[in-house]
């Protein structure tokens, strides 16, 4: 039939495109990917099908998908596989989360926030995580449970997050510290490490709000201020820890002293001999100002003060 002739020749001249197509660009024009299935992709990766298997990821998708997107399972987060399935050496034919394949993190933060955008990642967007080019897959696995939930890279919250703050890990360390270390509360009680409005990643608008959550009584109001407190908590504790009492950033009196002149109020004579601790081995009395509490054996209300003399924190 004279149309059959036609379909022909329209195949040969196809061919002699894509030909043509090849020898000019000197490689061959993929296909665009189609969907393969699951089924296809556990064929030749059984272990981690089998992994898999025990994520959310895999209950929602496989059991009660919401859309088709979900419906794709593994190709849901790899983006269809047929190109991959005919050729697994060409890394360009599939999206992988590892840095040995080399797909741009862009694209692969793109392929989930397609599902995760907004809510806690509302600020994922110019956060200090994603401007230093951290994937999702920095601190989630997805291809296994390895966290009771959260999908982590690590057991837990913590550890996913000391495996790049080294730093901070060694600040928990310290003789007193946020009881992170014995799982009372983690890094995410305070940080989001989504992003945030706030300077490092802070879960609250300021320092003090995000303490204020949990000390609560801290917040006031007071009658008679400490203006350093009302600041900025940071001004006398350190956020993580410290080798002070109390998380204190120096040790007291020195702590006081490095806004408070021992000339003002108290005697100018502070750190001579008769305001020292020893002095009680030479007959006298010990310092008031360096045992035990050091100021605040006098001034204990330093958080800020309620009682009506109470202006010089004593009460
Ligand atoms: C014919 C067998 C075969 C099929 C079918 C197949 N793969 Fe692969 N896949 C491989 C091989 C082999 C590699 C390793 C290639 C390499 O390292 O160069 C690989 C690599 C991968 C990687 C990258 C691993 C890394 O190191 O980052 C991912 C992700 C992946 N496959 C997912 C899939 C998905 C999803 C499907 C289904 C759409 C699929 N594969 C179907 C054989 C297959
Ligand atoms: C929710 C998204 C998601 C789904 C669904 C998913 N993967 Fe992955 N896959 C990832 C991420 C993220 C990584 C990188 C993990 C890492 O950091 O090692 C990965 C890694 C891989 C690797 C590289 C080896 C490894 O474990 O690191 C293979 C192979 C792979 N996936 C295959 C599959 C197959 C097969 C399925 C379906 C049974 C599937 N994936 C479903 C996100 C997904
Ligand atoms: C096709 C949509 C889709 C894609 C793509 C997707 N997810 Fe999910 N993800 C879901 C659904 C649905 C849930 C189930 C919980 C829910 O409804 O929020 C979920 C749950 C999660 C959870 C919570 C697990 C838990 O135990 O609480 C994490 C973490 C997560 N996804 C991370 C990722 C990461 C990382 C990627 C990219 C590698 C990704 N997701 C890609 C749809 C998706
Ligand atoms: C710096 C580490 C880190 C990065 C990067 C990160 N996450 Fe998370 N993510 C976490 C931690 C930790 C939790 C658990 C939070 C909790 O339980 O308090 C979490 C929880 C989640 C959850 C479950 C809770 C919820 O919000 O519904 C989803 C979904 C999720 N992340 C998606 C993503 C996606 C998508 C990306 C990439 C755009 C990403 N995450 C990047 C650390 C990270
Ligand atoms: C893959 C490595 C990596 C992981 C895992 C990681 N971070 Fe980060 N984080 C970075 C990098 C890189 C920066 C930016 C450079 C810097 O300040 O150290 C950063 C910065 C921060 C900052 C400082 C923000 C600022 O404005 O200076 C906070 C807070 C933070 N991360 C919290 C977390 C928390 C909480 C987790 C765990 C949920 C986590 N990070 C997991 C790499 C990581
Ligand atoms: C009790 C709340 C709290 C907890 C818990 C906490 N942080 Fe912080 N973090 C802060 C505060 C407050 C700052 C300083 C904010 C400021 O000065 O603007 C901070 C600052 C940081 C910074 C910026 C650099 C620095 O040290 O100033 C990093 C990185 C960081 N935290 C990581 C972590 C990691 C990782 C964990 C868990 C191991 C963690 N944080 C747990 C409150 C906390
Ligand atoms: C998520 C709740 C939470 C937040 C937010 C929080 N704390 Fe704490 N804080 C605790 C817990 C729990 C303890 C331990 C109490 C205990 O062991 O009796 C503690 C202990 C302390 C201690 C006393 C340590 C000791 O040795 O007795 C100080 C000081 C302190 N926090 C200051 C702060 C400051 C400053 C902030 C804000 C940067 C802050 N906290 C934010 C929960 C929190
Ligand atoms: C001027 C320095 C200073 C500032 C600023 C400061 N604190 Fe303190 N804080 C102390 C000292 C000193 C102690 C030790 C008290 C003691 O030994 O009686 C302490 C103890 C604490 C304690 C443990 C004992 C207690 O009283 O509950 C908590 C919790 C605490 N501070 C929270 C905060 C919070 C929250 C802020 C910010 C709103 C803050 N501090 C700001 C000096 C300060
Ligand atoms: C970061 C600086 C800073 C630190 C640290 C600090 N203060 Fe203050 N303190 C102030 C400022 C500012 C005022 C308000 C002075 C004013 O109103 O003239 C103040 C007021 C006071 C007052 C009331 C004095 C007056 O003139 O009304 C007392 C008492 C006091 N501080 C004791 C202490 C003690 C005790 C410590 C150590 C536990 C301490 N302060 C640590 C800055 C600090
Ligand atoms: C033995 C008790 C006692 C100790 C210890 C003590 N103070 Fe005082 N301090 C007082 C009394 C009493 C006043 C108030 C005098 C008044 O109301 O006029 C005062 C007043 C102050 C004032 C207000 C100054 C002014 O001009 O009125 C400051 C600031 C102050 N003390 C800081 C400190 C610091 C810093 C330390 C630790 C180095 C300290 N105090 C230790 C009893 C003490």
């Amino acid at each position: 039939m004279i149309w059959e002739r036609f379909l022909c020749k329209g195949a040969v001249l196809a061919a002699l495109t894509a030909l043509l197509l090849v020898f000019s660009t000197g490689q061959a024009v993929a296909a665009e990917a189609t969907y393969v299935g699951e089924q296809a992709c556990a064929g030749c990766h059984v272990t981690e099908n089998k992994n898999f298997g025990h994520t959310l990821h895999a209950k929602v998708f496989r059991q009660n998908p919401k859309n088709e997107a979900e419906k794709q399972v593994c190709e849901a987060c790899h983006g269809p596989g047929s190109n991959h399935a005919a050729n697994p050496t060409d890394k360009s034919a599939l999206i992988s989360f590892t840095k040995e394949w080399g797909t741009p993190v862009e694209k692969q933060t793109e392929q989930c926030l397609s599902c995760h955008k907004g809510g806690q990642r509302l600020h994922w967007p110019g956060s200090i995580h994603a401007t230093n080019k951290l994937s999702c897959s920095d601190c989630h696995n997805p291809m296994s449970r390895f966290s009771a939930n959260g999908l982590l890279k690590k057991a837990s919250i913590t550890e996913t997050c000391q495996s790049c703050h080294k730093q901070q890990e060694a600040e928990f360390k310290r003789r007193s510290h946020m009881p992170v270390p014995e799982g009372k509360m983690t890094c995410t009680d305070c940080h989001n490490p989504h992003g945030s409005a706030t300077q490092r990643l802070l879960k609250a608008d300021s320092v003090n709000q995000l303490c204020y959550t949990c000390h609560a009584e801290k917040r006031g109001p007071f009658l008679w201020e400490h203006a350093p407190v009302r600041e900025k908590c940071t001004n006398c504790h350190a956020q993580h820890g410290s080798n002070h009492d109390k998380l204190l950033v120096s040790a007291r009196p020195y702590l006081c002293s490095q806004c408070h002149s021992p000339a003002v109020g108290h005697p100018g004579t502070f750190y001579n001999a008769s305001g020292t601790a020893a002095n009680a081995q030479i007959g006298g009395a010990a310092g008031q100002r360096v045992i035990g509490r050091s100021c605040q054996n006098c001034h204990s209300m330093i958080h800020g003060s309620n009682h009506p003399a109470g202006a010089r924190f004593q009460r």
